[in-house]
């Protein structure tokens, strides 16, 4: 080799050794949650949110979605944020330990602006993609504190802690609101804030905080907040099927959806929507499938210090949702309210779907009292 070839060699070594580098810094990049979250909304499709939810989306929660195909980007139950707050560390798990292989977004509840600041801070040092400020809480505990949803009254109170809060945070800020609290005169408002504060993400979850969970879902509104925001926009409220998923899409023209209680019912919902996108025909879960996915739900609350009529109690609450689909006439869900063990509740599964019929795809039309969402304390 002459001296020019063996020169050239050299460069190359050099060359590829930088890329090599350059690779590994650009992999390392690439695999940090704010740019996941960035490529996410770079991307074309629509963007399939899991929502946040009180005692339910936590760190199983989302492990066991993920085996479903899962959802694209996580949002964890609040932190609540007061002056004597501390980040709670069972949240804060999903965060540290996200089983997913998706972003994970933190989100904050609360007023006060230096503790919503230290929060936001905090959350900062670990692999959060984004900090949320909930804005849409309809609980009353926490609305007649002036959060949540309580704060929808106060759109100066909101400036404030929107303006703190970019501030404090350098990876990427969103924002969950619903459209008021008992009037959506006020969202024209509200967006003009929202427009204001360079958020990377809003999700408008279409009801005032008044209509809490059971009205009809306002997407009117949503298309106003995806044609007026200058960030990319989620739309949220009563996404229950992979058909309902494209007919939201087409009226918001929203970036993508959040998806909560259908979710919960249906497990594969977020691989039905994809599939559908690409006109495919979605999966439908056999009776069986429901009840290996009630299996599975069992298993990842169970506790051993649980009693296990507590631990019946607690899987009552998913039963509404999943109940829904079950059978029509609503004598399902009415029988799994009143038994009390464990033999009894999966004696009563197996009776209703231990066979190998497709189930709807659709929930049933059957209504559940306010009560029944189990948002006694929380959302
Ligand atoms: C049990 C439960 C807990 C909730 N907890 C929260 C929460 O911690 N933060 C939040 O922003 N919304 C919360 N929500 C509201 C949901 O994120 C979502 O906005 C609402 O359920 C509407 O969407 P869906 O129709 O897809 O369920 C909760 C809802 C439910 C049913």
């Amino acid at each position: 080799m002459g001296v020019w070839s063996a020169g050239i060699g050299i460069h190359y070594r050099a060359i590829a050794a930088e890329d090599e580098e350059a690779q590994v810094y650009r992999h390392f990049l690439s695999a940090q949650p704010s740019s996941q979250l960035a490529n996410l909304l770079a991307g074309v499709e629509p963007i399939l949110a899991l929502a946040p939810m009180q005692d339910v989306t936590d760190l199983g929660f989302w492990k066991l979605m993920t085996g479903y195909g899962g959802a694209d980007l996580y949002f964890t139950e609040y932190f609540r944020v007061h002056p004597d707050s501390i980040l709670d560390p069972e949240i804060l798990k999903s965060i540290t330990a996200n089983p997913t292989g998706r972003p994970a977004i933190a989100q904050l509840i609360g007023n006060h602006i230096p503790s919503l600041v230290r929060s936001a801070r905090e959350l900062q040092k670990h692999p959060v993609a984004a900090i949320d400020l909930n804005l849409g809480c309809p609980v009353p505990v926490v609305y007649r504190k002036n959060a949540g949803g309580g704060l929808l009254r106060d759109v100066a109170q909101i400036d404030l802690i929107l303006g703190a809060l970019r501030d404090a945070i350098d990876t990427k800020f969103t924002v969950k609101t619903r459209l008021g609290f008992d009037d959506p005169g006020v969202f024209e408002e509200l967006l003009g804030v929202y427009a204001r504060h360079s958020l990377d993400l809003l999700t408008v979850h279409g009801r005032t905080v008044a209509e809490r969970y059971r009205s009809t879902v306002h997407y009117d509104y949503i298309a106003r907040a995806v044609e007026v925001m200058p960030c990319p926009v989620l739309a949220n409220g009563n996404v229950v099927s992979a058909s309902k998923a494209q007919s939201v899409l087409e009226q918001t023209a929203a970036r993508g959806l959040m998806i909560g209680r259908g979710a919960i019912r249906n497990p594969w919902l977020f691989e039905q929507i994809r599939q559908r996108g690409r006109g495919e025909v979605p999966f439908e879960p056999r009776g069986r499938d429901v009840l290996a996915y009630i299996q599975a739900l069992y298993e990842i609350r169970y506790r051993p210090e649980f009693r296990e009529s507590s631990h019946v109690q607690q899987m009552k609450k998913y039963m509404n949702y999943i109940g829904l689909g079950v059978e029509s006439s609503g004598r399902f869900l009415h029988e799994i309210r009143r038994v009390n063990t464990r033999d009894d509740f999966f004696r009563l599964c197996n009776e209703f779907l231990d066979h190998s019929e497709p189930m709807p795809l659709e929930p049933f039309g059957i209504q559940l009292k306010e009560t029944d969402f189990m948002c006694g304390e929380h959302g």
